[in-house]
């Protein structure tokens, strides 16, 4: 089962033709290393993107319930992806010599910043090299792991420790998995790292994680900003085994010769430590203030909203993580399934019959609360509010007036419900939340941007572009090479919104506080039943 780097290297990655082109300088690279792929960007100062890249590749699932991924992928991924952005922009260096090419280019790379998937752990040997396939953040086969490490130490002693919740797929439980089922393996272990730093450590031969992605292992002090040494402590793991800790704008280290030579890059680069993919998207969106809220929605959907002193929810529900921006930190709430239930209602249920476009429009024009008829999105399970991996998705409320219309506005408004749950927990910390950036699928047509302005009762921005997580990596370089004295002034520079705002209809709105007061009262009258029959359920 066990995979070697140079297998992984050879694997094929297949390169999506979506390279554009134009011109200014200097350029930043961002490179977000994703789960389904690697986006590399060249922005210029005002947030420009002069050329992008996309290379695609999948998780592994060796098993039932695991997600892994040769971290070799994700370094070949990165090069290919460098290399085609320069050729996109007209741009290379070759040897001691710069390469401009393009007729419109007249920039050169002065900075590369990384975003990445959070919580995946990369295991690397006492030589650096890759021990085993990374076990990603969507592997659930961690969860006998969790329960026990639950039972064992409680949410209080675990919130005291480190302020948020352990799941399956997080570095905590990834590392606890790995000694119970693959000792071999686990002796070899020399350092732990999450996704971006393993490409930015074969860049500059630093072994270093930020603040953003270590508050995201389960194992950071997060209020403080150091390891969490009685937990590592209470889990029998060596704190030597974890990354030396920096900020999210601080140079990393300067990339290394023959890498440099291979990507077209000009040797000594600075490599800016960078973020999770959440916290470089809110760079990338200029969620950099509290008060602002930004909600995602993707094939899941988050919620991100920054606080400016460390509050954890004593419930643990809500995840509390360090900010890319130096002393923020943010309250994030995650929905496992959101645009995903609405593609499985239209190739499951639909058999693809209807477009996005056509499944928005019939629900567009079904009143709010879909007659009566309730969705609970947690086609995967559940992150917030209910950490639950046995809930399951449900209609609620059907009846032989409902039509395919329905079924669709009634998903559209249980994702945005399943979103609010995590903005109310924000409220009742001391988020006051006035403002709303909307990005993903869920920002691109009307109907979503309006259930979210009328069920969160906020106003709604969208902001232009796209890739906002690289975007935002490409920021965080930008800020740590001295182009821009702080993030505030990078986005203030390089981000833009809409000027149109979306504003919540107060009758919809007061209809939808009444359609919530029944869609939460459904989880805690099935809870029962999940569990019951989770042997079927799986
Ligand atoms: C964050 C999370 C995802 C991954 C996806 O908690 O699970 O956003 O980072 O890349």
């Amino acid at each position: 089962m066990e995979r070697t780097a140079a297998q992984g290297a050879r694997r094929t990655v297949r390169e999506a033709e979506n390279i554009a082109v134009s011109g200014s300088e200097p350029y930043l690279l961002g490179i977000d290393v994703g789960t389904s792929g690697l986006k590399c960007v060249l922005v210029d100062l005002n947030g420009r993107v002069v050329a992008q890249a996309l290379q695609e590749y999948a998780p592994d699932s060796p098993a039932p319930g695991a997600a892994e991924q040769d971290p070799d992928t994700w370094l070949q991924a990165a090069g290919h992806a460098v290399r085609r952005v320069l050729a996109g922009a007209g741009i290379g260096q070759v040897g001691a010599a710069r390469v401009v090419s393009h007729p419109t280019a007249r920039g050169e790379v002065v900075a590369i910043g990384f975003s990445g998937q959070m919580h995946s752990a990369v295991f690397l040997d006492g030589q650096g090299d890759v021990v085993r396939p990374a076990i990603l953040w969507l592997d659930t086969r961690a969860a006998g792991v969790v329960r026990e490490l639950q039972e064992r130490l409680g949410s209080a002693q675990l919130g005291a420790w480190t302020g948020n919740p352990v799941m399956t797929g997080v570095t905590l439980a990834s590392l606890l998995w790995l000694r119970a089922n693959e000792p071999q393996n686990w002796a070899r272990v020399a350092h732990v790292l999450l996704a971006k730093d393993y490409v930015r450590y074969r860049l500059t031969g630093e072994v270093l994680t930020d603040y953003s992605d270590a508050s995201a292992t389960a194992m950071l002090d997060t209020g403080r900003r150091t390891w969490a040494a009685d937990l590592l402590q209470a889990n029998g793991i060596p704190q030597p085994w974890l990354p030396a800790l920096a900020g999210s704008t601080e140079v990393a280290g300067h990339i290394d010769r023959t890498l440099a030579e291979s990507w077209g890059l000009r040797p000594g680069l600075p490599v800016v430590c960078g973020a999770g993919d959440q916290e470089a998207q809110a760079v990338g969106n200029g969620i950099i203030r509290p008060g602002l809220l930004s909600s995602t929605i993707g094939t899941g959907g988050q919620l991100f909203t920054p606080i400016d002193s460390y509050r954890h929810d004593p419930a643990l529900r809500l995840h509390t993580f360090c900010h890319a921006v130096p002393g923020l930190w943010h309250w994030m709430a995650a929905t496992l399934t959101a645009g995903m239930a609405l593609r499985w209602l239209r190739d499951q249920l639909f058999e693809g019959r209807y477009s996005y476009d056509d499944l928005a429009a019939g629900a567009a024009g079904i009143p709010p609360g879909a007659e009566g008829l309730l969705f609970l999105p947690y086609l995967a399970g559940d992150r917030t509010p209910h950490l639950d991996p046995l809930a399951r998705g449900v209609f609620f409320g059907l009846t032989l007036r409902h039509t395919w219309r329905h079924l669709v506005r009634a998903v559209m408004e249980g994702v945005v419900f399943s979103l609010l749950d995590g903005l109310r927990l924000m409220r009742d910390l001391g988020g006051s939340i006035h403002q709303a950036v909307a990005s993903g699928g869920g920002a691109r047509h009307p109907l979503w941007l309006q259930l979210q302005a009328d069920i969160f009762d906020v106003d709604i921005i969208r902001v232009e572009g796209q890739e906002a997580a690289a975007v935002g990596a490409a920021l965080l370089a930008g800020t740590g090479a001295g182009l821009y004295p702080d993030v505030a002034t990078a986005c203030a520079r390089a981000v833009r919104w809409s000027r149109d705002v979306v504003q919540p209809c107060p009758e919809d709105a007061a209809r939808y506080r009444e359609i919530g007061e029944r869609y939460r009262s459904l989880y805690p009258a099935l809870a029962g039943q999940f569990h019951a029959g989770a042997g079927e359920l799986l």
